[in-house]
């Protein structure tokens, strides 16, 4: 049956009202079994298809989780949005449209046609090639300072120090011709700003950041809340930044699907292989979904289950 239409109302819920929903969230979709663990990086075929975690936070601070949402995976292509929010910081944003291009492909996330398909060769931050792109651009005098840099500030988006994977890096380094190439044939263009084989590294780096979906929650609704982290109170980015960084997840960030999803959920989201979710709602908060079985676009089922359900509840969406 059709799901109840809830209109925003502006603000969330109080606290309980969240938790309870949740919860809800949570038992309704435990058994749902469809969709595929990625496996075209080795390590992240080794996930258990079962871990399933939800959080919600708002931008007051409130984090309300369930199930694994405390167990660490590698945060994947859900680390671009805030790559490139710490860019489109640090450039503005029309310099950082110009070198990095904010439109959809239409194309999967590790497209080459992508790149040759535009006469300016630009993309977006959120699929592979202009993610590269994205990192060749945080500011640093060398590869060792860009990493430092990124590393800190997803940190800083998260409100607490994050670890690093060297297992999963090392198993995405080993099996990465693909990124490779795509980071050479940009350079061609004029369009990765460093050398290519360094960029491709820190991107690789970034990949393997390890967060939990509390995490993630605590980033999106950083996000919400324009720049100020909910649990810190410190600035991150500016607010101007996060407007940007939104539209191109509104535009980019569950790939071929984004604008399925922007029809059915109404809210900017981003996704990763590795199974994490996270999707954002201006002014109020964040929800963010942990569970690795995707579908053939490569993103989370459960997440995106649950993510509409909370959303349709919870009053989030932005039409
Ligand atoms: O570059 C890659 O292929 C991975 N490190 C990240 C890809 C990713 O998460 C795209 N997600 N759907």
């Amino acid at each position: 049956s059709p799901a109840q239409t809830f209109v925003s109302t502006g603000t969330l819920p109080a606290r309980e009202a969240i938790g309870a929903l949740v919860e809800a969230a949570y038992a309704q979709f435990r058994e749902e079994r469809s969709g595929r663990v990625a496996d075209y990086i080795p390590a992240l075929a080794e996930a258990d298809p079962q871990a399933f975690g939800i959080c919600v936070a708002n931008t007051h601070g409130d984090a309300l989780a369930v199930g694994d949402a405390g167990q660490p995976f590698s945060i994947q292509s859900v680390s671009k949005p805030f790559v490139f929010a710490l860019v489109c910081d640090a450039l503005g944003p029309d310099e950082a449209a110009a070198r990095l291009g904010v439109d959809a492909t239409g194309l999967p996330f590790n497209s080459i046609m992508a790149v040759e398909l535009r006469a300016d060769r630009t993309t977006n931050p959120l699929v592979n090639s202009g993610a590269i792109a994205t990192t060749s651009l945080v500011p640093g005098a060398s590869a060792e300072q860009r990493w430092r840099a990124v590393r800190e500030g997803l940190s800083r988006f998260a409100g607490r120090e994050l670890a690093f994977d060297e297992r999963v890096y090392r198993s995405e380094a080993e099996s990465n011709e693909r990124n490779e190439g795509v980071a050479h044939l940009l350079r061609g263009y004029g369009r990765v700003y460093c050398d290519p084989d360094e960029a491709t590294d820190v991107y690789t780096r970034q990949c393997s950041l390890l967060v939990t979906a509390r995490d993630l929650a605590v980033m999106g609704a950083t996000l919400a809340g324009g720049g100020v982290n909910p649990l810190t109170g410190q600035p991150v980015v500016s607010a101007d930044t996060c407007r940007r960084v939104l539209a191109v997840m509104a535009t980019a960030g569950l790939y071929e699907r984004s604008g399925t999803w922007l029809y059915d959920v109404g809210l900017p989201g981003k996704s990763g292989v590795s199974g994490g979710i996270v999707t954002v709602s201006p002014g109020k908060g964040s929800v963010a979904v942990y569970s690795p079985p995707l579908d053939e676009a490569g993103n989370s089922v459960r997440g995106q289950l649950v993510t509409r359900y909370l959303s349709e509840r919870l009053g989030l969406n932005l039409f």
